[in-house]
């Protein structure tokens, strides 16, 4: 099954993505905990992100409980640096976050990654069961350049680990911050993802599938 996704993943990019056709050699995806949490240090990251304050906004153990704060609880290591990084160099535009990633360390950042990373990701008891949301998430639609969700993020959205390129956790995640990504995709406001690939996934959703998306995953 994750190899069919992976084909498919590596098919749609021969057309789209130079990025995720260097990957298509390999197809074991690999999803041990050791992927998730990289280099960094998770027992020294627990203090340091403590000290750090991200705590605050994004909970104790990365399961944040307000609804614009990601949660960042089992999310890979390495999507966090990313995005840090992004956040930093200004790729990836936040006015809170902007002014945070100015003043850590590289070296505390890998803990304090590692130590979310490591954390289990509080989930939705209550299934969503959404037609329009799971078709795309599935299936995605061809003829409009969506490509199917799972297909980079999991079937079970729990994003993925392909070679040495990691595919962000997305299910679980508050359902304002998802629909507020997907918009900022379409309105081409966010435009850090590699080779464009969430702008063009975004580009021909409409505001209803968006909002049935979000739902969908949050749920999951
Ligand atoms: C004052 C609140 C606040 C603090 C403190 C804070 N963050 Fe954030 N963080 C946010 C908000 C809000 C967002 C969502 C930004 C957006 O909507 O694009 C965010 C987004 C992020 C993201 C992107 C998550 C994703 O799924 O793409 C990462 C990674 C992150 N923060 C890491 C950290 C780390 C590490 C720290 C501590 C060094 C930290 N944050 C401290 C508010 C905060
Ligand atoms: C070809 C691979 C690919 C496909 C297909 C794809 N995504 Fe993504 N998506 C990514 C990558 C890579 C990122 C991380 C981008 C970055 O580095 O900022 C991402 C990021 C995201 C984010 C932001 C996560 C966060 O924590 O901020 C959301 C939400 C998202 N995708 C939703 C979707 C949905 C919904 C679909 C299906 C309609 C989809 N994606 C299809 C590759 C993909």
């Amino acid at each position: 099954m994750v190899v069919k996704f992976l084909v498919r993943a590596c098919a749609v990019s021969v057309l789209f993505l130079a990025l995720v056709s260097s990957q298509c050699a390999v197809a074991d995806e690999h999803d041990g905990i050791a992927d998730r949490v990289g280099d960094g240090d998770p027992v020294a990251g627990e203090a340091k992100s403590k000290a750090e304050l991200c705590q605050g906004c994004h909970g104790e153990q990365g399961n944040s409980s307000g609804a614009e704060y990601p949660r960042l609880a089992g999310q890979y290591a390495d999507y966090i640096m990313k995005q840090f990084r992004d956040f930093r160099s200004g790729a990836r535009q936040h006015h809170v976050m902007n002014a945070v990633a100015g003043s850590i360390k590289d070296e505390d950042l890998a803990d304090i990654a590692a130590y979310f990373a490591s954390r289990d990701r509080v989930r939705s008891q209550q299934k969503k069961s959404n037609e329009i949301a799971e078709k795309l998430f599935v299936n995605g639609d061809m003829k409009r350049t969506i490509m199917a969700c799972a297909s980079c993020h999991g079937t079970a959205g729990q994003g993925s680990y392909v070679g040495s390129e990691s595919f962000p956790a997305i299910a679980g995640q508050h359902k304002l911050y998802l629909r507020e990504q997907l918009l900022k995709w379409r309105a081409l406001e966010r435009k850090n993802s590699p080779g464009g690939v969430m702008n063009l996934v975004a580009k021909s959703l409409r505001d209803e599938e968006i909002e049935a998306l979000a739902d969908y995953i949050s749920g999951m």
